[in-house]
């Protein structure tokens, strides 16, 4: 067994990015918008272990990342008035790393492992008995005089997070209590979490700034508050300190973050769609080899967004792009195409 389990107790961010994470992430369900049938489900959960005294039930978060699952099992772990110790799946390596790690938690608190599909399979064979019996048994020793030992572990409550729901063994996620998926937020709720967020740092945006950063942050909290951060940054240098809509604007041009907000990535599986797939649809293990990144990444980070935001359609043949993404690269319904490397142009041959 391991002698120090705060070895895996994982702290990712460096010092200064933590204050800053601290300060700006919502601590109470009230101070966090959006996701409300997450939270209605989380409050009641907790509700009901409060009233009955008893630990919380073992629940999972998944979802893209930057959405809030860390800060909602922080919220959590507030409301119901209980500690929460945080690890991640790649940082547990060994049985023994787990079961120094359970034996260190007190009764009722919380253990937070992020990434929780990235667990070996020996170790999360280990997390079943400590779920479900909150028993853990390991071997000590080695040979002839190897045995079993049962450790008896505190009632606690495994907060599980993922970006990547589907890799998870049903086994595993059987064991969860509740499984909670969170989605992008809307563009209403994003422009409040802007005003919270530039409250607390003391920027001045007025609601047009926050409507601008709100409809190019992809969905996602994360992405929001940074924007801002670099809004403020050019607001600074440019603008007297005060950004609005077209503040913002300018701001984001700067970053090459065009209206609709997408990425790198999200533009390489769109370019990918329409010209290496000339708009015919084609499985994801393709897209995933022409843009390079894992097909799991693809299906569950950045296609949902292409989705939601109707640049990309699923059908049963495969995934296309829609009439809106072929726009977002100036072209029409049936546009020249220049073939990368080639001197000819060509027709993209569209549904
Ligand atoms: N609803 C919200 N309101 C205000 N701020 C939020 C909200 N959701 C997330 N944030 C902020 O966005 C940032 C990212 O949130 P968080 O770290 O909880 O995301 P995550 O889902 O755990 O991401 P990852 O998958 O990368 O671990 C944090 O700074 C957090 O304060
Ligand atoms: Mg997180």
């Amino acid at each position: 067994m391991s002698a120090d389990p705060e070895r895996f107790v994982t702290s990712t961010l460096a010092k200064k990015d933590l204050e800053f994470e601290n300060s700006i992430r919502p601590k109470s369900f009230s101070a966090f918008p959006g996701q409300n049938k997450v939270k209605e489900r989380l409050e009641l959960y907790v509700q009901a272990a409060k009233e009955r005294k008893e630990p919380l039930g073992h629940f999972l978060l998944s979802g893209p990342p930057g959405l809030g699952k860390t800060t909602l099992a922080y919220i959590v772990a507030n409301e119901k008035g209980t500690g929460i110790k945080t690890s991640s799946g790649p940082v547990i390596e060994k049985a023994g790393d787990l079961a120094g790690l359970l034996t260190s938690l007190q009764e009722g608190e919380i253990l937070f492992i992020d990434e929780i599909h990235r667990l070996s399979t020996n170790v999360e064979e280990y997390l079943y008995s400590a779920m479900e019996d909150f028993v853990i048994d390991i071997i000590i020793d080695q040979g002839p005089n190897a045995r079993s030992v049962r450790l008896n572990l505190p009632h606690f409550t495994l907060v599980g997070a993922t970006t990547r729901s589907g890799l998870l063994s049903a086994p595993l996620r059987s064991r969860f209590g509740l499984t909670l998926r969170l989605d992008y937020y809307k563009p209403a709720e994003l422009r409040q979490i802007i005003h919270r967020t530039g409250k607390i740092l003391n920027i001045e945006i007025d609601d047009g700034g926050a409507i601008e950063l709100a409809g190019r942050c992809r969905g996602t909290p994360r992405i929001a508050n940074n924007l801002l951060r670099w809004a403020r940054d050019y607001a600074q240098v440019k603008a007297d300190n005060k950004i609005n809509r077209s503040v913002a604007s300018s701001a984001l041009e700067m970053l090459d973050i065009d209206k609709d907000g997408l990425d790198e990535m999200d533009n390489r599986i769109l370019e990918a769609l329409i010209y290496k797939f000339n708009c015919k649809p084609v499985g994801i293990k393709n897209i995933a080899v022409a843009v390079g990144e894992e097909d799991g990444t693809i299906e569950e980070v950045y296609e949902p967004y292409l989705i939601q935001e109707g640049f990309v359609v699923r059908t049963p043949q495969g995934r296309t792009v829609t009439e809106k993404a072929i726009k977002r690269f100036g072209l029409e319904k049936f546009p020249e195409r220049r073939i990368p490397g080639s001197s000819g142009l060509e027709q993209p041959n569209l549904l």
